[in-house]
């Protein structure tokens, strides 16, 4: 067994932790201007002018069953969509607002539909909901409210009410955690610090989201869920945004190994975002993912689909090469962890290890494919079989010694030593794996 343990947290993150790797869907109507998801901050756009999105909204290329079939296929295990970002704009069917998809060309409740493909898919369900809300009346401008440079800004700001607000947030919440059926993440975002001095120094926190009333509610209502800790109150999942992390997150107080989330995009925007060209290489895709693991993390990576409602290409072609890869070398990420640390030390240059949690099976991923022979100091004796992961192809070992024919210098050995015995053709899989079964 995985001798490491996770703090403990009000939800139960067991099947998370085994998952590994998701699907984050940012879509809404910031995929008509198709330059980011912040567009309405960057650009600080009125409401009159960001109303020609609502307007046009029209999806007519929409099937969450095919984000599902393209989710499954790349080998994600759950997934979580933005029912509400920060423009306020809700692709549910929502009684405490009209800024909602029934009202645009789209007319019909979005989420529903992506809720009983994801489901139907065998795909675990999320909702991400924005705390922040650029559109509600009640919101009170701030650092990064579309209307923070206006200069009647502060008498916009009268008679606007957090409180109000708050119990908005909270009958929302209510409505997507009743309407449709069994959730098992709700994803809350985001909370910023004061910044004293600042032209707004007021940021936005648990206060004003009134959180403990808002997760009580979540947990009273879907006591399985699990939650994200941007609500400003620890909860149970740690989110580093589009940075990876070197080692496994550990709690700022107590040490403790905590259960952690990487969120990333192909390109670098949330939205789809059409002229954006910093995509991922493939190679980055699957060790981005490798990494994650190796670490004790889950990946949840980022789709923005387009305004008519489907992937472009280049999120296809993306998700491809998980599918291409996973579809051979899953075995390595579910349900595997950060190897054990005394396994650990016989990490070669360039690769990565996983454990499965039960202890039995080590994986080995090789970023860079030596020549014929790799050497895992301290392992002889600890290992009963090895091969491929990818094809099932034995992958030969010798023990105390590098057996060669030449008697040159230099030839390692040691009690200690393993050796694998490599082919000289790396396989044809983008990061190779040997699946090592432990003695
Ligand atoms: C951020 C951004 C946002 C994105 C999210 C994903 O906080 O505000 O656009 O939805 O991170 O992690």
């Amino acid at each position: 067994m995985s001798s490491y343990k996770t703090r403990k947290t009000p939800g139960d993150t067991t099947w998370f932790a085994h998952d590994r790797f998701g699907m984050f869907i940012h879509w809404g109507i910031y995929a008509l201007p198709a330059r980011n998801e912040w567009i309405k901050n960057m650009e600080c756009i009125t409401e009159e002018k960001y109303q020609r999105y609502f307007e046009n909204f029209n999806p007519d290329l929409y099937d969450p069953h095919e984000w599902a079939r393209e989710a499954k296929a790349a080998g994600m295990k759950y997934a979580v969509l933005t029912t509400k970002h920060h423009d306020g704009f809700c692709l549910f069917d929502s009684k405490y607002t009209h800024y909602k998809s029934t009202n645009t060309p789209a007319a019909r409740d979005l989420v529903k539909e992506y809720v009983d493909a994801f489901r139907a898919m065998g795909i675990k369900v999320g909702f991400y909901y924005s705390l922040i809300d650029w559109h509600h009346q009640d919101f009170t401008i701030d650092k990064y409210h579309p209307r923070r440079n206006d200069h009647d800004a502060d008498t916009q700001n009268i008679g606007r009410d957090m409180t109000r607000y708050a119990q908005y947030m909270r009958d929302q919440v209510a409505e997507l955690l009743t309407g449709y059926g069994k959730i098992d993440i709700l994803w809350l975002d985001f909370s910023y610090h004061d910044t004293p001095g600042d032209r707004w120094p007021k940021g936005k926190g648990k206060e004003d989201w009134e959180s403990e009333k808002l997760i009580a509610l979540a947990r009273s209502l879907q006591p399985d869920i699990i939650i994200d800790n941007r609500a400003d109150i620890e909860q149970d999942l740690w989110t580093p945004e589009q940075y990876q992390p070197a080692q496994w997150i550990q709690h700022g107080e107590t040490g403790e190994y905590v259960t952690w989330e990487a969120c990333q995009t192909f390109s670098g925007s949330w939205g789809y975002y059409r002229d954006e060209l910093t995509w991922k290489s493939p190679e980055m895709l699957i060790r981005m993912l490798i990494n994650t693991v190796a670490i004790g993390g889950n990946l949840l990576m980022n789709v923005g689909p387009t305004a008519r409602g489907y992937l472009d290409n280049r999120a296809k072609e993306a998700l491809a090469v998980y599918a291409n890869w996973m579809k051979y070398n899953s075995r390595s990420i579910y349900g595997c962890t950060m190897a054990e640390p005394d396994i650990q030390p016989s990490l070669p240059d360039d690769c990565r290890y996983t454990q499965s949690a039960d202890g039995k099976r080590l994986y080995l991923h090789m970023y860079a494919w030596p020549f014929m022979h790799i050497q895992l100091p301290g392992m002889a004796g600890r290992v009963a079989y090895a091969q491929m992961l990818h094809d099932g192809s034995e992958i030969k070992i010798t023990e105390g010694e590098l057996k060669h024919y030449g008697e040159g210098e230099g030839l390692p050995k040691g009690s200690d030593l393993l050796v694998m015995l490599l082919p000289v053709v790396k396989p044809d899989v983008l990061v190779p794996v040997i699946e090592i079964f432990l003695a």
